[in-house]
């Protein structure tokens, strides 16, 4: 897309199967689109159609999204979304993390598969008020789930073709049947927790979740005409919550890995940053970010260098709208190209080198984080788990390092080459060796 784009301009379309799509591209268009009112919708079909009936809140449009939203985050924000508890129970996930890593001091290990489940205990805990165990069945199937959603395409036939995706899934092209049975198998299991919630809910009516929360709303709503608070849209949210807030962080963690073990010398860096602050023992929290400005920068340079999400998830223009002076007609599908503005040589001095100190200020004294590092987009549909991933990711990372030395298995050299689909991902996971801080 950035090459398309040095050749067609910075605003640019092509058809794509049944869509006329547009990519926005440069920080100066991307902000004026973040802030422009007639492209908040997304595609009318659902992610996968023919598979995936009901919309769920980031595949919906207009006031619907608007309410799901609305409800969404202040009943997680009720439920401990951003509060001392929640930060407390992200430090005991942790602790248990860094006993099974500890657990193989000095062997080369895969940390793919526990790091995710450690991770998606924390958003578990506010939508189905509970953890599960590193065996949990429902859990690990999730976790190795993660890889093979991960090879979905993101220009793929079944959103861009709709009108043939039944026959991708009578044919069985690109492993649909395996797809759907890991779909419909997760879809099962919070139905359950659906139910669960229920039958506790008639003897007691606390809201302890998210799971709870939607409950209420629906029956606070059941007279409503038109409404999308139903069973079937608290499944899918609860769905894409656990995989919003689960598969992100996990992934950024591993690319920070990475980078830690591609340029120890940073390792090092935050390591006495941490020894100078609170020290080896303490467990961090989140208002120690202000006293780690390495440590910040190098997270920012993380979200930065890795551009998780490279092109924004489909939105779709309610209206006939414009970019700069570009026209863009209703109902075409539109994407901004994040890796470009995170790679344009005149915001970023040697963008494609990996700098943490980019982003601190002249004195070193406070990371700054410019305004044209969109890791979680912007405007009014910016990703709603921004705080709640900075915060993960900043008490992850520190203790690591408080814990840990991590480097590659012997004669092995880390690379860094990516798959981007809807994630960049890295290419392999190779084994990586913690040895224990002195
Ligand atoms: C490093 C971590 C993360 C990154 C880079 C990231 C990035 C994004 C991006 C780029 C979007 C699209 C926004 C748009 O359309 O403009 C998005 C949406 C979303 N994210 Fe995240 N995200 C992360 C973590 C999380 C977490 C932890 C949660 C859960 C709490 C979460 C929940 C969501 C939801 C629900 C949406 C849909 C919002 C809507 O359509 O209104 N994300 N995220």
């Amino acid at each position: 897309m950035t090459e398309l784009s040095a050749k067609y301009g910075p605003v640019f379309s092509f058809k794509c199967g049944q869509f006329d799509v547009v990519v926005i591209n440069q920080w100066k268009f991307i902000k004026e689109a973040l802030a422009n009112e007639h492209l908040l919708g997304r595609p009318k079909e659902t992610t996968i159609p023919g598979v995936i009936e009901h919309a769920s809140l980031i595949e919906m449009s207009g006031e619907s999204w608007k309410q799901q939203r609305r409800v969404a985050l202040t009943v997680l924000r009720d439920v401990g979304l951003g509060k001392s508890e929640m930060e407390d129970s992200i430090r005991d996930q942790i602790k248990s993390f860094t006993e099974v890593i500890k657990s193989s001091e000095g062997k080369p290990i895969t940390v793919a598969d526990k790091l995710f489940l450690s991770v998606s205990n924390n958003i578990s805990k506010l939508v189905f008020g509970q953890t599960s165990a590193y065996d949990d069945p429902a859990s690990l199937l999730m976790a190795k789930m993660m890889p093979e959603a991960g090879k979905m395409k993101f220009f793929n036939v079944q959103q861009f073709m709709p009108i043939i995706a039944n026959l991708v899934i009578k044919l069985n092209l690109f492993n649909m049947t395996e797809i759907i049975s890991h779909i419909r198998k997760f879809e099962s299991h919070i139905l359950d927790e659906v139910n669960i919630h229920k039958t506790k809910n008639t003897d007691d009516n606390s809201i302890k979740d998210y799971i709870d929360g939607f409950l209420h709303e629906i029956s606070k709503r059941q007279n409503e005409k038109d409404s999308t608070f139903h069973v079937n849209t608290l499944q899918r949210n609860a769905a894409l919550f656990y995989f919003a807030g689960s598969d992100t962080i996990t992934t950024t963690l591993q690319w920070m890995m990475f980078y830690l073990v591609k340029y120890p010398e940073y390792q090092n860096k935050i390591r006495e940053e941490i020894k100078q602050t609170i020290g080896l023992n303490r467990q961090p929290e989140n208002v120690d970010r202000k006293q780690m400005p390495f440590t910040m920068a190098f997270i920012y340079e993380t979200l930065r260098h890795s551009s998780l999400v490279p092109l924004n998830i489909l939105r779709r223009a309610t209206e006939d709208t414009k970019v700069g002076d570009f026209s863009i007609p209703k109902d075409s599908l539109v994407t901004f190209n994040f890796w470009s503005v995170h790679r344009d040589p005149n915001l970023w001095d040697n963008p494609e080198l990996f700098k943490p100190e980019r982003f601190l200020n002249e004195d070193k004294s406070k990371a700054i984080k410019p305004p044209y590092l969109i890791p979680f987009s912007g405007g009014r549909r910016v990703c709603p788990g921004e705080s709640f991933a900075y915060l993960q990711l900043f008490l992850y990372l520190v203790s690591f390092l408080q814990q840990f030395e991590i480097s590659a298995e012997p004669g092995k050299d880390i690379h860094l080459e990516s798959v981007q689909n809807f994630v960049t991902r890295k290419k392999e996971l190779p084994n990586l060796i913690f040895k224990s801080v002195d």
